[in-house]
């Protein structure tokens, strides 16, 4: 497996395994990372209606596909539905608007970007069961290629299973050294669900890449520790989304397919502490 390589979701779309973040301030600082991270080799590019930057995000990929000569089906771009846009007809509108905002034809990946739960919401199924019809529709008529959903545990996505036609094709979650949602990225595996990891480093404030068992490992390998940490994702067949608005840093973050983790590297790193990340819960957080 190299950096190209990629995953068959549940609807035969093909991802790459590992994919760029954008949680970057709108214009042209998010232009540029846009545009020099598919220059780096990246060809899945997450953002969301809540970063506030589908418009620069969209430019990013437009300018990148026509500078490095690529088509439009060689860059994967994933977007999100916030939280208040729920149910049918909101969705419908948020997607159409964040396809008008990105400028483009299609959406390869479309999320619902929290679920409801049970703590703000007596119809969280309902609600949840509503808004994913408005992404089944969108992806049958041709304008998503795959549908999901993001920081769904596993009795979030049961429920939405049980609820409605098509499964999920992806739940994107955090996921990172000392806080790895190890419960629900099991579930979704076996249910078909590809997993995508949101702040593998935990995030630009956390100590998730000074962690010591990561370091050692690091230091064995001669790689870095972020290198050490999108490794470990990997080989859990998740899709790291990294983001980073540094050249280097991105040449980096791609540099992980020349050495594997042993297996008891590997549990050495589910057993690190936590070390800093939004370590939100899907159960309790007010959306
Ligand atoms: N679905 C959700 O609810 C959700 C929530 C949060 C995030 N996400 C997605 O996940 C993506 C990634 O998460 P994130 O943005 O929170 O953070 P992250 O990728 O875990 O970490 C980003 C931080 O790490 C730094 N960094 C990146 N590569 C590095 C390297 N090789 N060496 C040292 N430092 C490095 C970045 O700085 P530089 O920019 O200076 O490199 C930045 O400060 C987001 O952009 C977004 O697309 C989704």
């Amino acid at each position: 497996m190299d950096m190209t390589a990629t995953y068959t979701l549940n609807n035969g779309y093909k991802i790459p395994v590992v994919g760029f973040g954008t949680i970057i301030p709108d214009g042209p600082d998010t232009v540029k990372a846009v545009k020099d991270a598919i220059k780096s080799g990246y060809r899945l590019i997450d953002t969301a209606e809540a970063y506030g930057n589908e418009v620069s995000v969209g430019q990013g990929i437009r300018e990148a596909i026509v500078e490095n000569g690529l088509q439009r089906s060689d860059v994967l771009v994933s977007t999100k539905a916030w939280f208040t846009h729920r149910g049918y007809e909101g969705t419908v509108k948020a997607f159409n608007d964040s396809l008008a905002r990105l400028d483009l034809d299609y959406v390869d990946v479309y999320l619902i970007h929290w679920p409801a739960n049970a703590k703000w919401h007596d119809d969280w199924r309902e609600l949840n069961a509503d808004t994913w019809r408005a992404l089944e529709d969108l992806y049958k008529a041709g304008k998503i290629k795959a549908i999901g959903v993001s920081n769904f545990l596993d009795h979030h996505l049961q429920a939405l299973i049980e609820d409605t036609e098509i499964k999920p094709m992806l739940d994107q979650i955090e996921y990172h050294p000392g806080f790895a949602q190890t419960a629900t990225a099991e579930f979704a595996q076996a249910n078909d669900i590809q997993v995508e990891a949101w702040s593998p480093f935990g995030g630009p404030d956390s100590n998730v890449l000074t962690e010591a068992t990561v370091n050692q490992i690091a230091t064995k390998y001669g790689k870095q520790p972020g290198q050490v940490i999108l490794r470990w994702v990997i080989q859990k067949q998740i899709i790291p989304l990294t983001k980073s608005v540094s050249p280097a840093h991105m040449a980096a973050n791609l540099d992980d397919f020349d050495f594997s983790l042993t297996d008891e590297e590997m549990a050495a790193i589910d057993a690190a502490p936590f070390s800093g990340g939004m370590q939100f819960d899907p159960d309790t957080a007010q959306s």
